[in-house]
């Protein structure tokens, strides 16, 4: 039987998709263990959910959001009720929309009853207003950021980042966008209507219990590898089915995952255009059958639907498992058709080798199931690296070990030299400030920290992505002076 009838057959309608996640297979951890069981099943009978953009007032020039951190519920399957976390809401958070030269006030209370903080993943704002791990906020209290919007259009995302709870937060559903606009990227003829041609698309695999539930447990495999799920939701939604019209539809991929490393494709092998790396435009768009994308990286893409006819759908799935995440209906066009231009920014000047006045090492490494970088776990109370305010520097990055790690850094992007000592793919020459490191690989990225200093008592951050690493000390903190 061909996985089509087996769906159209099966009582439920659940496929029993088997995903791998462990050489062993003993990826079973007790209470709501799913014997790794995908309840995604291809067929997509839930509708796609655009998180709404949060509403914000103007007081005296600037921008202000109210966003609450809560606990609440979920029925993912309509079956059992997830215990959740959510900003605004019972799961994920709304996207936040600011545009470049905007001044903002994020007013962020915390109704969790466990501490937290609230990082904005890809924002060059200054260190103490960055959310990580020494911008604690206190259950029911509030916590104020304040800055400046100073960086080009990007797609970014916000997410907590206490020390040792990043991971059981994020799962729990604490996740949102935040995207910024400028005037050059709203100049160009893309998709840019919210919700109807232009769509978040927050990839994130959970470990769905038969009943659509899911708790955060770690087994032994599990710290080591990062939590990996069954099953895979996009914004929140289990096998949604996007409605898009006969034109260019503009997608902000986010791979918000705790570990899970995808390579997305479009069924029939469609291809799409990449026009954007994290920190916005590339030069030129590029042209791809697929995109791999680790915890942390998002990608913007233009897909040309003009030729599919209507009433037929493509699926976005993930060669890596080959699970399909949601379907695309092509429904006939009411929105003016974009054609995507060939040249997208002129305003993005690489930095250059001769620039560097120095290297800086990073080993990512494991050791008997422990994780670290250059020899070390995190501490809180120890400053790892002092960089040096305005000046150009080539991070040499290794993964010294036989599995996936990415590197994450904050308060400034990079653009990566090398890539296993040739020159990187081309979606990774622009702007980014997370990158992939599966196993042994070594990438140059070279970067200038500017504007902001960080001090000792505020530092930034600089991680691997893969969230239980992350929780486990993964991670070190500098100064910038
Ligand atoms: Cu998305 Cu330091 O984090
Ligand atoms: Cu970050
Ligand atoms: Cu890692």
């Amino acid at each position: 039987m061909d996985r089509r009838s087996f769906l159209k057959t099966s009582a439920k309608g659940l496929a029993g998709l088997a995903i791998t996640s462990c050489g062993s297979g003993g990826g079973g951890s007790g209470m709501g263990s799913s014997a790794n069981v995908s309840l995604n099943t291809g067929v997509f009978t839930r509708q796609f959910f655009t998180p709404p953009e949060a509403g914000f007032s103007v007081v005296a020039g600037r921008k202000v959001f109210n966003l609450t951190m809560q606990r609440g519920t979920q029925q993912f399957t309509g079956q059992g009720v997830t215990q959740t976390m959510g900003i605004n809401g019972n799961f994920l958070a709304p996207t936040l929309r600011m545009s470049q030269n905007d001044l903002v006030d994020l007013n962020v209370t915390n109704q969790l009853g466990q501490e937290t903080t609230l990082h904005w993943h890809g924002m060059r704002v200054p260190s103490l207003m960055d959310g990580g791990p020494h911008q604690k906020i206190l259950h029911n209290a509030t916590w104020n950021a304040a800055y400046a919007v100073v960086q080009r259009a990007s797609t970014n995302w916000y997410h907590p980042h206490a020390h040792g709870s990043t991971a059981p937060q994020v799962y729990a559903g604490l996740a949102g966008m935040l995207i910024v606009d400028d005037a050059e990227t709203l100049a160009l003829d893309l998709p840019k209507t919210y919700g109807a041609d232009d769509f978040p698309v927050i990839v994130q695999d959970r470990d769905m219990a038969a009943d659509g539930t899911f708790a955060y447990s770690v087994s032994q495999m599990d710290k080591i590898q990062g939590k990996k799920g069954n099953t895979i939701l996009v914004n929140g939604v289990l096998d949604a089915s996007l409605d898009v019209q006969a034109k260019e539809v503009r997608f902000r991929l986010l791979n918000g995952s705790n570990a899970r490393v995808y390579n997305f494709a479009f069924s029939g092998g469609l291809m799409f255009k990449q026009i954007a790396t994290e920190q916005g435009l590339l030069a030129s768009p590029i042209s791809l059958s697929n995109i791999t994308m680790s915890p942390g990286e998002r990608a913007e893409i233009v897909v040309d639907f003009s030729a599919i006819a209507v009433g037929q759908s493509v699926r976005f799935q993930d060669l890596n498992t080959g699970i399909a995440l949601f379907q695309t209906k092509v429904v006939a066009r009411t929105l003016a058709i974009t054609t995507t231009p060939t040249v997208l920014s002129t305003t993005l000047v690489p930095l250059t080798r001769g620039q560097a006045s120095r290297t800086r090492a990073f080993v990512l490494s494991m050791n008997r199931g422990n994780v670290y970088i250059n020899n070390k776990q995190f501490d809180m109370n120890r400053l790892d690296e002092a960089m040096v305010l305005n000046q150009v520097e080539i991070l040499d990055i290794q993964n010294a070990s036989n599995m996936d790690h990415n590197f994450h850094i904050h308060g400034a992007h990079f653009q990566l030299l090398s890539r296993n000592g040739v020159a990187p793919l081309a979606h990774e020459a622009g702007l980014k400030d997370t990158v992939y490191l599966p196993a042994n690989a070594r990438v140059e990225a070279i970067i200038q920290f500017t504007q902001y200093t960080a001090s000792t008592t505020a530092p930034y951050m600089y991680h691997c992505h893969i969230l239980e690493h992350e929780d486990a000390g993964m991670m070190g903190q500098f100064t910038v002076a």
